[in-house]
């Protein structure tokens, strides 16, 4: 690269103009005019001579990518979730990748506890009905769902996110608290909240609504599938504002038809946009398309602090959120 050049950045998705316009001041900035989703093959024709690229998890970084672009100093996803980037392979490519915590956490949480209750309380399913134009008159047991307050949230995946779902369900709502999480919530956590940790068999057996906030991996894969929807109460919902993947969605469908589950509220699905068509033929599930995070103020502050990340990590600066903290810089 010319020294006195300014960095050239990719900006692989539609972003706020005051955000790309910032990026301006500092680099030489592609954009994507139409916010098209760039086949692999363009992303990459794209990339070329670049030195960072600010990306969503429509992007996938993966080695054959960095690879075919040595050049490439720094990945920034708008998304806390990061399944899209393989960041072995950055590190160890002195290539700096980063995402956004902490600045959608409470949005995200709101979202969550919304779709929880939407799908307990059967609230897409009574709306469609009253638009149809079927709602004639009272019933003792129209649209009865199950109760939030006083109900046990079980929580599988107990970060950030987890923790302010956590929070809502039992100061808000009175809701008794289990979870399961790799690691434990230090001991002063879990006390302000009555969480009792559990074994995922546990979790599945005592929840009345059970939440997935947990990171997607091989590991996460299907963790929700025929055998653990089965072992779940019939009264019970199932929200995932997580990650598609992290439930079988076809086993989900099976399970929602022969209620063997009450009901489940989908943020995300396996495969997004599309969806398994089974879905959609159902009355108990409540469906929307990847919004948990969709406020105007954080997607703004996500957006931000994505060119936080990028400004930073090529022009000397510390980037606020990286997600491997050690990887050596490429010069
Ligand atoms: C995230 O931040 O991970 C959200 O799912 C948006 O992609």
């Amino acid at each position: 690269m010319n020294k006195t050049a300014r960095p050239a950045v990719l900006v692989a998705r539609a972003v706020f103009p005051e955000v790309i316009e910032r990026l301006r001041g500092v680099f030489e900035v592609e954009a994507n005019p139409d916010d098209r989703v760039w086949s692999r093959a363009e992303f990459s024709t794209r990339l070329a001579g670049k030195q960072g690229a600010l990306i969503t998890g429509s992007e996938r970084i993966d080695a054959e990518l960095l690879d075919a672009h040595p050049q490439l100093r720094a990945v920034c996803n708008m998304a806390v979730g990061y399944n899209n980037i393989d960041v072995p392979a950055c590190s160890a490519r002195g290539v700096v990748a980063t995402n956004t915590p902490d600045v959608l956490t409470e949005t995200t949480a709101d979202f969550g506890f919304a779709l929880m209750m939407a799908t307990a309380r059967r609230m897409a399913e009574s709306e469609r009905f009253l638009r149809r134009g079927e709602w004639t008159k009272w019933s003792y047991d129209m649209f009865t769902g199950s109760d939030i307050h006083g109900a046990t949230l079980g929580v599988l995946g107990m970060g950030r996110i987890g923790q302010a779902i956590a929070r809502r369900g039992v100061h808000g709502f009175g809701m008794k608290l289990v979870y399961h999480n790799r690691s434990r919530l230090a001991p002063e956590i879990e006390a302000a909240l009555g969480a009792r940790w559990v074994g995922k068999a546990e979790l599945l057996e005592a929840s009345d609504h059970l939440v997935l906030v947990l990171p997607y991996s091989a590991e996460s894969h299907h963790a929700i599938g025929a055998a653990e929807l089965a072992a779940m109460k019939p009264s019970a919902t199932l929200t995932n504002i997580a990650r598609g993947g992290i439930v079988d969605d076809a086993a989900l469908a099976q399970a929602l038809r022969e209620h063997r589950i009450a009901a489940a509220g989908l943020d995300v699905f396996e495969g997004e946009p599309a969806l398994n068509p089974a879905l959609l033929d159902l009355p108990n599930v409540v469906l929307t398309p990847h919004i948990a995070s969709a406020t105007v103020a954080t997607r703004r502050a996500m957006a931000d602090l994505a060119a936080d990340n990028l400004v930073a990590a090529l022009t000397g600066g510390t980037p606020p959120t990286p997600i491997d903290p050690g990887v050596p810089r490429r010069a």
